[in-house]
């Protein structure tokens, strides 16, 4: 975890001060910590954490030697001041490291060769360095049952905690949820929840990454490995579009752990990890993994090799007839590219398309100058507009909450309640009314505006997205896509729209359908989908996980997940980012990029280019939004593309009318209610199941009780879901979570998650 602050050296408003010996500047008010550690200089701490907040200077870990000042000083809270003369390792500073960490060491229980945090361990780390070398301890050490759960997801191993207060910051003034706490007084202080329920929440593995001293540990990676048998790369999240970076811990062949990057990125996620992305990765070897390829024929289905099945495939789409190709949010932007090259090449009139909102009315506000998840933090005003953007992506809510805590004004927007809510004004708008409340919206003067927008909700009433695009014109707002999908912003810039082959396939244009990391059965309009594909003759899935297409599919080829390939992610706000595999996958599977370009090759149109990084380039060079980037350019940190407005408007493009009658249908995703929640046992305890919410008055109204089930249909499908009376909900409304798989909530929708309305009905 990053422990200093990055230091500017060449700002404006450097104050001189004499750091060893040595004359060095600062930027004023730089703690003397971070300006040390910018010389290269490093104090040794174990409370400070410049991400948390002011320093509480509670360990006393980084005491050093300041001229004229009485005693040792806390470096950690003791701001850079002109002329001061600073001794990091005088003979008096060194005293007091030596204190301190002899003292800290009392209690500690130096169980190296059992904690999981040895070779990892701050504590131990900073005591080879800066310790005293011997003890003069000699009683016994204290002893506390030993480990606790603190969740399902995380252990406590009381003896081992230096109460640096870290974790209860975090949850008091980083999350907010203020669950943890420090119990008790002096030696009897422990760490524990408010309520002493178990510390569930959506950000609570964050606290895993700042203890200093293994005192919580993560329990799916407990005792599954150690420092030095493990491989540790740096890539990007793939379980939410924010482009979180991450670093992949790979043992004998498997992700075995997430943690956020030792050097975060303060331009994303800032190193604070969301739970799903964090826990997730134990999905990626679940029982739904496709390890073996199959291939159909006349109803049986045979496995086979990786090169039989590509030869199958190739056979397939190359046999005449109109190709349809289907790319997932979850393909990478080099993926997409050659999907295209494919079509342009090998399949000639074949169809491409992503899945995913078609969102032709976007443009205008897609155009407002774009804003970085970081940029968040100086805005003096943020407007939420639609979504939930807690449970859809994570880490803006953390991003929204430090402003609001550095003074911002919090101005939230839409039809549904949610957790940002409370941060300040909420504006409830009627469902298909957001124009107008938009319209009507009253704002404080602000230099810094950022507006936070959600795709589906926008999309869904094109005047609203309309109406926000000349608000953030007219007071100079930068503005910030809430998407939904992990590379939709990724396809976009390649130039992919999304209503082809539906629609080709409807008028039974389609003879064979290839699609890439998509899943168009399961997801919205699946019933849609399920009469489309039942006019093609034929279908060639490349995909990681089963699901309904595959299964049916003619020929199935097991592809390498995010954790396997390289690749690059545009991230919602169009930050471009690199994935670097950290395993291989199932040995009968390939990234999804190399199987494209050996079908490529069985077609008769080999791409001059053979890896992943030819591949980006030759999209860079071809498509306008990726005008320059390049792997080097992308370097760890990745960088901001062009633009990633549609190159081919495709949708609907005025206000709509929700499809149906009924209730308007307000849908929304909740972190842990996806598939990859249900993937991954160790989120087992914290899934969230599908639920109709509706007002009180409105259940009275339908006859539905709390807990009572209900059947909701709409045109274009039905399902039935647990009800939920909640009066923060408005009335005139239905409130339903997708991406539950059993549930079924997307046969609901249209297959472009337009407006809809439903009829409810008891059940039984
Ligand atoms: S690091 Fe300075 S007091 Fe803890």
């Amino acid at each position: 975890m990053a422990d200093y602050a990055p230091v500017d050296l060449t700002a404006e408003g450097q104050v001189e001060f004499e750091l060893n010996g040595r004359k060095v500047t600062a930027p004023a008010g730089t703690m003397l910590v971070d300006a040390a550690f910018a010389h290269g200089v490093e104090v040794p701490i174990f409370c400070y954490e410049p991400r948390l907040g002011p320093p509480v200077g509670a360990c006393r870990m980084c005491l050093v030697e300041v001229e004229g000042m009485r005693g040792l000083q806390t470096a950690c809270s003791t701001p850079v001041q002109p002329d001061m003369v600073v001794r990091t390792t005088s003979e008096l500073a060194k005293d007091g490291q030596d204190g301190v960490l002899e003292f800290l060491l009392e209690n500690h229980p130096l169980d190296c060769p059992v904690c999981d945090k040895g070779g990892e361990c701050p504590l131990q780390d900073r005591t080879f360095r800066f310790g005293p070398g011997k003890t003069r301890f000699v009683e016994p050490k204290r002893h506390f049952p030993k480990p606790l759960d603190l969740s399902s997801l995380i252990a406590i191993d009381r003896e081992r905690c230096i109460q640096c207060w870290r974790c209860v910051r975090f949850s008091q003034d980083v999350a907010e949820d203020k669950l943890l706490v420090m119990e008790d007084r002096g030696a009897g202080s422990v760490v524990a929840t408010l309520t002493g329920d178990q510390y569930v929440g959506r950000f609570t593995g964050n606290v895993i990454d700042l203890c200093p001293v293994g005192a919580l540990t993560s329990i799916p990676y407990r005792f599954r490995a150690r420092p030095w048998d493990i491989r540790n790369t740096p890539s990007v999240c793939g379980h939410c579009p924010c482009g979180c970076n991450v670093e992949l811990t790979e043992r004998e062949g498997a992700v075995q752990r997430v943690t956020g990057r030792p050097d975060p990125n303060y331009a994303v996620e800032e190193g604070w990890l969301s739970d799903l992305c964090r826990f997730a990765y134990a999905g990626n070897d679940g029982p739904d993994r496709l390890r073996a390829p199959a291939i159909r024929d006349e109803g049986r289905v045979k496995e086979a090799q990786l090169d039989e099945a590509v030869d199958a495939a190739a056979l397939v789409l190359g046999r005449g007839g109109k190709v349809g190709i289907l790319v997932g949010p979850r393909a990478t932007v080099e993926e997409g590219f050659l999907a295209q090259e494919l079509a342009r090449a090998a399949l000639p009139g074949a169809l491409v398309q992503r899945l995913g909102i078609p969102g032709a009315g976007l443009e205008a506000i897609r155009s407002q100058p774009a804003a970085q998840l970081g940029d968040i933090d100086g805005a003096d005003l943020v407007v939420v507009v639609g979504g939930d953007p807690g449970e859809q992506q994570g880490i803006v809510e953390l991003r929204v909450r430090k402003a609001r805590r550095r003074g911002a004004t919090v101005v939230t927007v839409g039809p549904r309640p949610h957790g940002l809510e409370g941060l300040g004004t909420a504006v409830r708008s009627e469902p298909g009314r957001l124009a107008a409340a938009l319209e009507a919206l009253e704002l404080p003067a602000a230099e810094r505006m950022i507006v936070l927008w959600d795709e589906a909700d926008l999309a869904a009433e094109p005047d609203a997205a309309g109406a926000l695009a000349r608000l953030a014109g007219e007071r100079g707002a930068r503005q910030i896509e809430l998407g939904l999908d992990v590379n939709g912003a990724g396809l976009r810039a390649l130039g992919m729209g999304a209503t082809e082959v539906l629609d080709a396939a409807r008028r039974g244009e389609i003879d064979t359908l290839l699609t890439i990391h998509a899943d168009p059965l399961d997801g919205p309009g699946g019933p849609e989908w399920g009469w489309a594909l039942g006019r093609v003759r034929a279908r060639v899935a490349i995909a990681s996980f089963a699901s309904t297409l595959t299964e049916s599919s003619t020929v199935t080829i097991p592809a390498s997940t995010h954790y396997e390939t390289e690749g690059v992610y545009v991230s919602m706000n169009g930050r471009a980012q690199r994935l670097r595999p950290v395993t291989a996958g199932p040995e009968a599977s390939a990234p999804g990029w190399e199987i494209l370009i050996a079908l490529m090759h069985r077609l008769g149109a080999p791409p001059p280019y053979r890896t992943a990084a030819a591949t980006f380039a030759a999209a860079a060079a071809a498509r306008p939004a990726l005008a320059g980037l390049d792997y080097d350019a992308l370097g760890v940190l990745g960088a901001p593309v062009a633009g990633v407005a549609p190159v081919s408007p495709n949708g609907v493009n005025g206000p709509r009318e929700p499809a149906g009658t009924g209730l308007p249908l307000v849908t929304t995703t909740r972190m842990f209610g996806g598939a990859d929640a249900y993937r991954a046992e160790a989120l087992a305890w914290v899934r969230t199941g599908a639920e109709l919410v509706l007002n009180p008055a409105e259940g009275a109204r339908l006859g539905l009780a709390d807990g009572a089930r209900a059947r909701l249909r709409s045109p274009f499908g039905e399902c039935a879901l647990p009800v939920r009376l909640d009066p923060a909900h408005p009335a005139g409304a239905a409130f339903a979570t997708t991406g539950v798989p059993e549930a079924g909530v997307e046969r609901l929708l249209p297959a472009d998650r337009g407006p809809v309305r439903v009829e409810i009905e008891v059940v039984g």
